[in-house]
């Protein structure tokens, strides 16, 4: 019944006539001072005087919205084709200039033109104007004193916790992850928008103190996770990297188990890594870094050949070094760096140990920033380091370092 009353209802107004159909209508209950259609048509034609197009409009047929009490008077050209509305307020009688159509517009419509929105600029990505770079120091320091947006990948492995006792700059995990926090933040604000942060990273394990404590395997990556997230990144993918049987022997889990076969003392030999990657967050779609590249040529140019990685898991064989207890092999980084930036690009490793970022990165005609906070890893890099540059050697940006000079080598006649 209420319905139906309700359905009656708002059809008054309908009438051309200006009439109200029913004894006590909406209007009067509302206490609405604009009241039927001859009153919404009065206040639109002093409206159109006011523009001076009164001559050139016509209406249609004045309807009331009584949820939002208003009037909505439709505006004709006089070929019969809608050019826009006026909006009254049903209870004021004032005009709702934001609701109402432009002058501009009624115009631009009334010749049969469509007034041009204007269209908000989409901006291009941006190309970063870093030099190769060798940074000594740490990281977070370092960082803060890089440009924005001038990074467009990110890759790298971080710091152990207290791995082995003479390679563990981190005594407490709590100081790890705040210090690990500080430089992820770092890395958001100096990565250009939508671009990527890939991680490899694993479990830490704990040795046990004496036999009568057991060891302890700490979860890290699902720690560095929770900051990535925190931090203003997004997940997008976990790749596994596996070594070769044999590889994770040596860290000794699995022996006891081996030996005596009992139920609980069962541990899995570790033999992969996590390569977590991240996305710094944007309302950009891959998409537009593809199609808004300021330069097509190298997106073209950096197309991935057949027999790249299809799935998730990454059969690659480690890689050592006498220099260092730690390092990724160049076919890890290879990977990582073909799949996620272009051509010419800037990768950064803040933890870059020997290098092994800067050298893939040359392989594939990226640029690179390295930091290292430890000198020893650095004279590593100014030692090798013209085996991989070659000639580019000159133009690299040493900070707090001094720069390699390149050996010449003069042919006397
Ligand atoms: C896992 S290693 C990286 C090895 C590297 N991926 C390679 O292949 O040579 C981590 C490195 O981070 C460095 N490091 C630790 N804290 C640092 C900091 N605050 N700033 C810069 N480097 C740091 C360590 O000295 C170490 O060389």
């Amino acid at each position: 019944m209420l319905k139906e009353q309700r359905k009656a209802e708002s059809k008054i107004g309908l009438s051309d006539s200006g009439t109200v159909r029913t004894k006590q209508s909406i209007y009067d209950r509302r206490k609405y001072r604009v009241k039927d259609v001859g009153g919404a048509k009065q206040i639109s034609t002093s409206y159109l005087k006011a523009l001076d197009l009164e001559n050139a409009i016509e209406f249609g047929l004045p309807e009331v919205d009584d949820r939002y009490h208003i009037w909505r008077v439709p505006l004709k050209g006089k070929d019969g084709h809608k050019v826009g509305e006026v909006v009254i307020d049903a209870y004021t009688s004032l005009i709702k200039q934001k609701k109402t159509t432009k002058k501009k517009v009624l115009e631009a419509r009334l010749l049969g033109r469509i007034a041009k929105k204007k269209k908000k600029e989409v901006p291009a990505p941006k190309i970063s104007n870093l030099r190769n770079t060798i940074g000594w120091g740490d990281s977070e320091e370092l960082l803060s004193q890089t440009p924005a947006e001038s990074i467009d990948l990110v890759f790298t492995s971080p710091p152990y916790y207290n791995a082995r006792p003479e390679y563990s700059d981190y005594i407490q995990y709590d100081e790890y992850l705040l210090k690990m926090r500080k430089i992820i933040h770092q890395c958001n604000r100096v990565l250009n928008e939508g671009r990527f942060f890939v991680i490899n990273i694993s479990p830490v394990l704990i040795r046990r103190a004496s036999r009568n404590e057991s060891s302890k395997r700490i979860a890290v990556p699902f720690d560095f996770h929770r900051i990535f997230i925190e931090e203003g990144f997004e997940f997008i993918d976990d790749i596994i990297w596996v070594k070769p049987e044999g590889a994770g022997w040596a860290t000794g889990r699995g022996r006891r188990f081996a030996a005596d076969r009992n139920p609980l003392q069962y541990k899995a030999v570790p033999v992969t890594e996590y390569v977590l990657v991240y996305r710094k967050k944007t309302d950009k779609l891959i998409d537009w870094h593809i199609r808004k590249h300021p330069e097509q040529g190298l997106v073209a140019a950096s197309r991935i050949e057949d027999g790249y990685e299809v799935t998730n898991l990454w059969n690659i064989h480690p890689a050592h070094s006498k220099k260092h207890p730690a390092i990724f092999p160049v076919e890890l980084a290879a990977k990582v760096i073909q799949y996620y930036s272009f051509k010419n690009d800037v990768v950064l490793d803040p933890f870059a140990g020997i290098g092994t970022v800067g050298q893939a990165a040359i392989q594939l005609d990226r640029r690179f920033v390295l930091f290292e906070i430890n000198e020893i890893y650095i004279k590593e890099i100014k030692k090798n380091i013209e085996s991989w540059l070659h000639q580019k050697i000159e133009d690299v940006n040493w900070i707090n370092c001094e720069p390699v000079i390149p050996v010449k080598q003069y042919i006397k006649f």
